[in-house]
């Protein structure tokens, strides 16, 4: 093992009548972990880890989870104090460079970010090739991965400056992309990035701005979209992170690397998570249909599964989910709106999910996705553009494990190995003889 961690004694294996040593680590924070790298070569056997419940795939600095407590922490600082102190755009920065910056650096990235906010018009013709009712992650899915067709003086992966235009251009123009997606989606004419607003501003404009009214910023969306951004950022190795990760580890450009990590976001059980999880808080429609659906979640034989619910990690309240539901109530006291149907259901379900002892056996609390999505829903968008805004967030994450990853020195291509248990060798037979 390399870079910062420590060696923490040794492992003894015995196996098939051999004994081998093999060194443990520990890192800052967590649990140690067992370096495997010579097992193969030493026993001539693999390690088995479906899902990668026990298997740590890299040395990372950036985020850190301690599931039992319900801690996130990016680049040392709590996910509460970011999300109350800071913005997503210094939020980006810290995560990208693992410091907060100082005043003239937040100044020069942000202005930096502006410079690329704009597409090559000739993407948006890109999007003219789309059904009016596809599915919005099957556009972003679509339009990030053509970013290279577009943007190729930024794809060599070995060339530091292309690889931090590719991260600038990646983050400054996801916004664009997604806010041309959801104007696609409704049949209105796309509005560009106005740069002297912020970007969780200049996001909301471009989404909700119509040609035929004058557009006023609401501060109170604003700060709430700047904080699901934030509380989206990142989040150690999650499937789609992995994927980017395990895309780029082959050399591929970034843009095909991050167009990986949105098509592995989209599934219900990550990304997709919120949207199900709207779709579910309706379906349940009323509070007194609550038992009926928690009953389905237990039952062996019902593959419905609570959505918002549960987490690989976290055995504890997801510290996301907590701020997620302040910035709802936030949202519904200053917008003056009644709490809707939805979010007292939502609550509701939470109450007698945390009371449930399946629940509580199971350790299954509310996740980023119980509350992102009333509180999308609440800030106007429509259910199958919450995690479009999912990867609005999760991009900066993206890009910086991606880049931690290629500038780890000992970073080789992920390739893992499988046990076979298929048909032992055997001879072609011919047709004739079937
Ligand atoms: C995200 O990894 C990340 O960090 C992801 C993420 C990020 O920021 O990147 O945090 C974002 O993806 C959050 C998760 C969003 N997904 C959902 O809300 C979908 C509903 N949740 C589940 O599908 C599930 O909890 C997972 C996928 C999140 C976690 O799955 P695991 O860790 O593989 O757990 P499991 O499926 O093995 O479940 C353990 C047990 C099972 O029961 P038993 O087989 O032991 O009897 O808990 C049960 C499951 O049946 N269970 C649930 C449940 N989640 C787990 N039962 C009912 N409802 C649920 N939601």
């Amino acid at each position: 093992m390399i870079n910062k961690t420590k060696r923490n004694g040794t492992a003894i294996l015995k196996i098939k009548g051999k004994t081998i040593e093999l060194p443990i680590y520990s890192g800052t924070d967590g649990p140690d972990v067992i370096d495997v790298k010579s097992l193969y070569a030493e026993t001539g056997v693999f390690t088995l880890d479906p899902g990668f419940t026990s298997t740590g795939s890299c040395e990372s600095q950036i985020t850190f989870i301690n599931g039992e407590e319900g801690i996130l922490l990016h680049r040392g600082y709590p996910i509460d104090q970011l999300a109350e102190n800071s913005g997503f755009l210094e939020v980006s920065y810290l995560l990208l460079n693992g410091e907060l910056p100082n005043q003239a650096q937040f100044s020069e990235f942000s202005h930096r970010i502006t410079q690329h906010t704009m597409l090559h018009t000739q993407m948006d013709r890109f999007f003219l090739g789309f059904r009016r009712d596809s599915h919005p992650m099957a556009m972003l899915t679509g339009t990030v991965g053509a970013m290279s067709a577009f943007y190729p003086d930024s794809m060599d992966n070995t060339d530091p400056d292309e690889r931090r235009l590719a991260s600038i251009r990646l983050l400054a123009k996801m916004p664009t992309l997604a806010a041309r997606i959801y104007k696609y989606s409704v049949g209105q004419p796309f509005v560009d990035p106005l740069n002297e607003l912020g970007y969780a501003e200049n996001f909301l404009r471009m989404c909700f701005s119509i040609p035929a009214e004058k557009y006023v910023s609401n501060p109170v969306l604003v700060r709430a979209m700047d904080r699901l951004l934030i509380l989206q950022a990142d989040h150690e190795q999650n499937a789609s992170t992995s994927t980017v990760r395990l895309a780029g580890s082959s050399g591929a450009h970034p843009y095909a690397s991050i167009a990986a990590g949105v098509a592995s976001l989209w599934g219900p059980s990550h990304g997709g998570a919120n949207e199900a999880c709207l779709r579910m808080l309706h379906e349940i429609g009323s509070v007194d249909r609550i038992p009926e659906f928690i009953a389905r979640a237990k039952d062996k034989d019902d593959p419905f599964r609570l959505m918002g619910f549960g987490h690989r990690v976290y055995k504890n309240y997801d510290p996301r989910a907590k701020v997620m539901q302040q910035t709802v109530h936030e949202l519904v006291s200053e917008l003056d709106v009644k709490t809707s149907p939805v979010m007292q259901i939502a609550m509701e379900l939470e109450r007698i999910a945390l009371e449930d002892e399946y629940f509580v056996e199971k350790k299954l609390y509310p996740n980023v996705d119980f509350y992102s999505g009333i509180a999308m829903d609440t800030i106007g968008f429509p259910t199958d553009m919450f995690t479009v805004l999912f990867a609005l967030g999760r991009t900066v994450g993206w890009v910086s494990q991606l880049n931690e990853m290629i500038e780890d020195p000992a970073q080789r291509i992920g390739r893992p190995r499988q046990i076979y248990t298929g048909p032992a060798k055997r001879d072609y037979v011919p047709i004739s003889k079937r």
